[in-house]
């Protein structure tokens, strides 16, 4: 087997990259560099630097690797930004993928794994989240996401391949420093990010109907969500057919105010986090049931909420010298 990483040199690619290499898979990384770092990878894994988006370099890469395998983590993935530039989200993220898993199937490859996310859901008020909760989206790169597991789907029952969808929740901490996200984007860099500059952490609203008012949501420590994908690749691998889809999460909720006070024990840095209103579209919980990924995948999360912020945390010191405290 040879997999194809997309967006490999990127916060996630590059943990699974990293992963599926450390299992003994062989692995090689396309990756067009808009958000990717390529020392985050190894000099064992080739690099090729080139978008997903193009047909022809695809069909040249599947030849001269032989590729049996594509892991897609490529994509736009602001929600921000998503609102602000839908077509551009629907082009890469929707468009893109057709060309992708045309040339997937062009080269008769079987085996496909799809980076999906917990904003297919929306905002569903329930306990916990399970894969047959309704999608619905609330912003552009959710419904990119949900259309690009039924392209995924749709795809595989076409061409024969066998595909796998993976809802990751929200995905923080790294394997070591050196993989650390850049991105100020999710809510564990920012509150560090603001701690940095001296500035009081924020939390959006403290009137939800949660136990301490804040919202809740479900952390991964981005080494487990890299194990996931070992283990739904070796599920394909071992001639699983059809196609998974499946929630990649601890299964545990864990409030903002919560986290913010983790955070303010592992960096040594307690000041107090200052309440500003609710922001449109945030759910007040939103925490997957991990049962299907047990059952189906054999994997479950290994790693807690402290460790995750901890080796986030000397991610962002890595990365950020003047963060000097902790
Ligand atoms: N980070 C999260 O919390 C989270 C949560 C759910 C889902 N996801 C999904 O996981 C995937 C990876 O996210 P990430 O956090 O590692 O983001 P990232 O921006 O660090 O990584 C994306 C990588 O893809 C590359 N890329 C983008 N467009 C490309 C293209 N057309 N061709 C080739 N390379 C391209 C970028 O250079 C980057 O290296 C994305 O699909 C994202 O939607 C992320």
């Amino acid at each position: 087997m040879t997999w194809l990483i997309t967006g490999g040199a990127g916060y996630i690619g590059a943990h699974v990259a990293w992963a599926m290499t450390e299992a003994g898979e062989r692995v090689l990384v396309l990756d067009d560099l808009s958000a990717g770092v390529p020392d985050r990878l190894p000099t064992s894994i080739p690099l090729v630097q080139g978008s997903s988006l193009d047909g022809a370099l695809l069909k040249r890469v599947f030849a001269e690797h032989s590729v049996t395998g594509v892991v897609h983590l490529a994509a736009r993935k602001q929600v921000g930004e998503s609102v602000a530039q839908p077509t551009r989200y629907y082009q890469e993220n929707v468009g893109g993928l057709t060309t992708l898993l045309d040339a997937v199937a062009g080269a008769g490859i079987q085996r496909f794994l799809f980076s999906s996310s917990a904003a297919v859901y929306g905002n569903p008020d329930v306990d916990l989240i399970t894969e047959d909760t309704p999608c619905a989206p609330v912003n552009p790169y959710g419904e990119t996401k949900l259309a690009g597991e039924w392209l995924v789907r749709a795809a595989g029952r076409a061409h024969g391949i066998s595909t796998v969808c993976l809802r990751y929740f929200n995905v923080a901490g790294a394997a070591s420093p050196e993989l650390a996200d850049t991105g100020v984007f999710n809510v564990v860099p920012m509150v560090f990010d603001r701690l940095t500059r001296g500035e009081a952490p924020r939390i959006f609203g403290d009137d939800y109907p949660t136990s301490d008012g804040t919202c809740v949501r479900d952390y991964i420590h981005v080494a487990d969500l890299a194990d996931a994908h070992l283990a739904a690749a070796r599920r394909l691998t071992a001639g699983a057919t059809g196609d998974l889809t499946v929630n990649i999460g601890r299964g545990e909720g864990v409030s903002v105010r919560e986290l913010i006070t983790l955070i303010g024990e592992v960096s040594g840095d307690t000041t107090p986090a200052l309440v500003e209103p609710r922001r449109p579209g945030d759910a007040p919980r939103a925490v997957a049931s991990a049962a299907l990924a047990a059952e189906e995948l054999g994997w479950h999360a290994r790693r807690g909420v402290r460790e995750m912020v901890e080796s986030a945390w000397r991610g962002w010191r890595h990365h950020h010298p003047e963060a000097a405290r902790g």
